[in-house]
């Protein structure tokens, strides 16, 4: 394939973002980088999630215009993503006309080809407040599994909700028991996909397995048609008379955010959107990254719009990730148990923050954060092995051979590893591995630091030193090497020894320095964490929730 397409999930701009989210997040970089040192055409792409409950919650809390919170947190989304060097091609929001226009679009195409319909329906009223209730401000109990759960889905079970579904309901604004009101809405026909989507989920390769299991189980228990209106004002509006006061659903609009990130980044760049989306107009493999609450609107809602619109390309892989626990215990944003990555960013280095949440990336099952596994594998893997064995090589060459790479052999059992490495670690990535892949180029990094050790260039360079040219030759290589392989990874520690060893752009295949090549601007790849900052940072942890 000759063009990778890899979208991100949208994080919702009503808050900061904390390290939980971070973990699903990431793995859609490492595909990028590694997908573009491999030469193809990537186009990776997010955005702030603007609409939706969760933004009109928290304007309303601050007294403030939900425009100002996305603005407020879109801004600091963009900070923080370029910090961590998140290297999306294209970063937008869904609040702005690009994105409204595309969405209406696709109503627009749905409602021509018959697959939205209209319906009046009973809807949750709040008599208190005088107001349509969002699912969200509903609560009650879930019919499914008997836990308390919002009017969209239960967190517990997974069941998409509506809020009617919903047991002992109360308001979330007042507390008292909403009623029921008529209200006219537009339903998109899922239901009429069922056999479709059964057959392709059925021939997906390379999805997390969470998402097979829970996608299965929609169809299983039988596609349910779905409103994709909203009785709201802070949204994207329906185009179509009469329907003024309402606007169209979060999580139809916001998915269809790939496809209007796309269109606008063709626009702005002169490049080509229609490979990525038309299909037969290019050999396209595409990425949807994201954690495991997003999973069926990617897996059966997106899928669906598609194929309504038209020819459009479904989701190829879907990286669904588990969830990430702090300290052994859940994330809570409203209790302020979490780790919020600008306050992050401003203590430690994006390097430190990107290896700990790959290398222990909820790919599987649960995984926990704790700050001291985390000061620990800085410590240890990246400044013990990994930093190590770049600055011993790189400052040896330095003092003894005046920071000229000497001409020596390269070891041809290293040289076979490493190209090895290459196919096993990028098979790994490209089949969303990656913790697996960043373990095995770890484990050659020890092995290296060993290699060093037995030959002792310190004695070799006295008794020996062709001998020692080669080891140093070798080791040289090899780092040349790592700068690639454990680029989609940490990119800044990378990009470092690429300027030592004046180094191109990475690619993903054997490179070789050559000898006499002059060492420039050494300097430690990272800093040693003071071990105290376990206890202080946890101490600090437990202070700030409640
Ligand atoms: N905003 C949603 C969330 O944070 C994710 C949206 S992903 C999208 O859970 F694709 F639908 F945009
Ligand atoms: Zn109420």
């Amino acid at each position: 394939m000759e063009y990778v397409f890899i979208g991100g999930a949208w994080p919702y701009a009503n808050g900061d973002l904390h390290l939980g989210r971070l973990s699903s997040l990431l793995p859609g970089d490492v595909l990028a980088r590694y997908y573009r040192a491999r030469g193809k055409k990537v186009l990776y792409v997010s955005g702030s999630d603007c609409h939706g409950t969760p933004i009109a919650v928290q304007a309303a809390k601050e007294g403030i215009e939900p425009q100002v919170i996305a603005d407020r947190y879109h801004r600091q989304f963009i900070e923080c993503f370029a910090k961590l060097g998140v290297s999306y091609d294209w970063y937008t929001r869904t609040d702005q006309a690009g994105h409204h226009h595309v969405v209406q679009e696709v109503f627009l195409a749905l409602l021509r080809k018959g697959i939205l319909y209209r319906k009046t329906v009973q809807q949750t009223y709040c008599e208190t407040d005088h107001r349509f209730l969002p699912d969200r401000y509903v609560e009650g109990t879930c019919p499914v599994c008997g836990s308390t759960a919002r009017g969209d889905q239960c967190d517990v079970c997974s069941t998409l909700l509506d809020p009617a579904d919903l047991l002992d309901r109360t308001c979330k604004l007042c507390g008292n028991s909403p009623v029921e009101r008529a209200t006219e809405h537009y339903y998109f026909e899922l239901s009429k996909f069922q056999e479709e989507l059964t057959l392709y989920a059925q021939h997906a390769t390379g999805w997390r397995d969470n998402a097979v299991q829970m996608t299965q189980r929609y169809f299983n228990e039988g596609l349910q048609d779905r409103a994709v209106t909203r009785d709201l004002d802070w949204g994207i509006e329906v185009p179509v008379q009469g329907f003024e006061e309402k606007k169209i659903y979060v999580w139809i609009e916001a998915v269809c955010g790939y496809l209007s990130a796309s269109k606008q980044w063709a626009n702005e760049t002169g490049n080509r959107w229609e490979p990525y989306w038309i299909e037969g107009e290019g050999d396209v493999l595409a990425y949807y990254v994201h954690g495991k609450d997003n999973i069926p609107f990617h897996s059966v809602i997106w899928p669906a719009l598609l194929r309504g619109v038209g020819d459009l390309h479904l989701p190829d892989r879907i990286i669904s990730s588990e969830y990430m626990t702090l300290e052994g215990r859940k994330f809570s944003t409203s209790r302020n148990w979490a780790i919020w990555v600008p306050d992050m960013l401003q203590r430690y280095s994006a390097d430190s923050i990107r290896y700990f949440l790959i290398a222990n990336g909820p790919e599987r099952r649960d995984t926990d954060f704790s700050w001291r596994e985390f000061i620990y594998s800085h410590n240890g893997e990246l400044l013990g092995a990994f930093g190590n064995l770049v600055n011993r090589t790189l400052a040896f060459i330095q003092k003894s051979f005046d920071a000229h790479v000497p001409a020596g052999h390269m070891d041809p059992t290293w040289r076979e590893a490493l190209e090895e490495l290459y196919q096993q670690s990028g098979t790994g990535i490209e089949e969303a591995r990656f913790k697996e892949s960043l373990d095995l180029i770890f484990a050659h990094i020890r092995r290296a630091n060993k290699y060093f050790d037995e030959r002792k260039p310190w004695v070799q360079v006295k008794e020996n030193r062709s001998a020692c040219s080669d080891t140093l030759y070798t080791c040289t290589q090899i780092i040349a090497n790592l700068a690639n392989l454990l680029q989609p990874f940490i990119p800044f520690a990378c990009d470092k020894i690429r300027e030592f060893l004046s180094l191109k752009d990475p690619v993903w295949q054997w490179i070789s320095v050559p000898d006499n090549q002059w060492i420039q601007n050494l300097e430690l790849l990272f800093e040693r964490i003071d071990i105290r900052q376990i206890e202080e940072e946890t101490r600090l942890l437990s202070q700030q929730s409640f």
